[in-house]
């Protein structure tokens, strides 16, 4: 069965960032750069290879330099146009040329199931995607691509996963999950519980949510009646869980590496693995890792 193609997807960007603080005291973590493209731009480059050109922007309070980011620069372009650098022009008006992009704002940050509650006027009645844009992953067909390959066979919400092994498992979404048969092999699980944050000893499995949801617009209505949860927050995670006495669920294990760009370490090496991926800087660079003799 043919189901609505989903062109939309939702970045809620209006989180504070304290896990990278100072440096988002006045910034916001979706522009920190890898390598040099701010964190954002690849997710957005990811949604526009998965199909989805229309992005919805969920920011808050010190975000506009994202807005800047994705408009015109005519003062900038102009500058490079007159100096006659056509490549640096190519990369500045790349972004903005590929995408429509609006923005809707989160007055306070009540947690990443009210954000993406705030982009349910300009989603409206269709499946869309979210995308967390400090979860980088690094794949070779992209992961929300993947991710809409089975909501075109499924027609039902898919979450990503992966699994995390040993405490860590404490800081996610965890899923209760079975294996379903189907073309994805192991990689498709049926979920039957999702548990925000548990302690080690009470995770249902080693299945943690990552940063790529695939929703019906079913989510809304669940999110609008859903009390607000743990530290005063309005929970995803408790919102999936309404729409799951609803709807069917799958968690898919995305094939690829992700990168947390949202914790100092994670940002570190992802910065080191894209940097050693790069044409123009990873011999050199490598040949500079080596001389540390670490
Ligand atoms: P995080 O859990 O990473 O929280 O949010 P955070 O506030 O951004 O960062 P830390 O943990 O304090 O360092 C996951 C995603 O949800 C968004 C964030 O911007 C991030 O993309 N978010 C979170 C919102 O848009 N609004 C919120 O109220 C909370």
């Amino acid at each position: 069965m043919a189901h609505k193609r989903i062109c939309k997807a939702v970045f809620p960007a209006a989180g504070l960032g304290t896990r990278f603080l100072p440096a988002t005291k006045a910034q916001p973590k979706e522009m920190m750069p890898l390598v040099d493209k701010p964190i954002i731009q690849y997710g957005v480059e990811e949604a526009l290879a998965a199909g989805c050109d229309q992005i919805i922007i969920i920011t808050g309070r010190g975000k506009t330099s994202i807005e800047d980011h994705f408009d015109v620069s005519y003062e900038l372009e102009k500058m490079l146009e007159e100096r006659g650098k056509t490549d640096l022009l190519a990369v500045v008006r790349q972004i903005s040329d590929m995408i429509h992009v609006s923005y809707t704002r989160q007055k306070e940050a009540m947690g990443l199931g009210h954000a993406v509650l705030m982009s349910r006027e300009l989603v409206g009645d269709e499946p869309f995607a979210v995308i967390l844009a400090d979860d980088i992953i690094d794949a070779e067909v992209p992961c929300l691509k993947q991710m809409i390959e089975v909501y075109n066979e499924t027609g039902a919400p898919v979450l990503a996963t992966q699994v995390v092994e040993g405490r860590a498992i404490s800081s996610y979404g965890v899923l209760d999950a079975k294996p379903v048969a189907s073309k994805w092999g192991h990689r498709l699980f049926e979920v039957r519980n999702l548990v925000e944050k548990p302690k080690m000893e009470d995770a249902p499995s080693n299945l943690a949510i990552i940063g790529r949801y695939v929703l019906t617009p079913a989510i809304f209505e669940m999110l609008a009646s859903t009390p607000l949860g743990t530290g005063g927050e309005l929970q995803l995670t408790d919102g999936l869980k309404q729409l799951l006495k609803k709807e069917k669920i799958y968690g898919y294990t995305f094939e690829g590496k992700r990168h947390d760009t949202g914790d100092k370490l994670g940002f570190l090496k992802a910065t080191v693995e894209f940097a050693l991926k790069r044409e123009d800087l990873g011999a050199e660079f490598r040949e500079y890792l080596k001389t540390l003799k670490l």
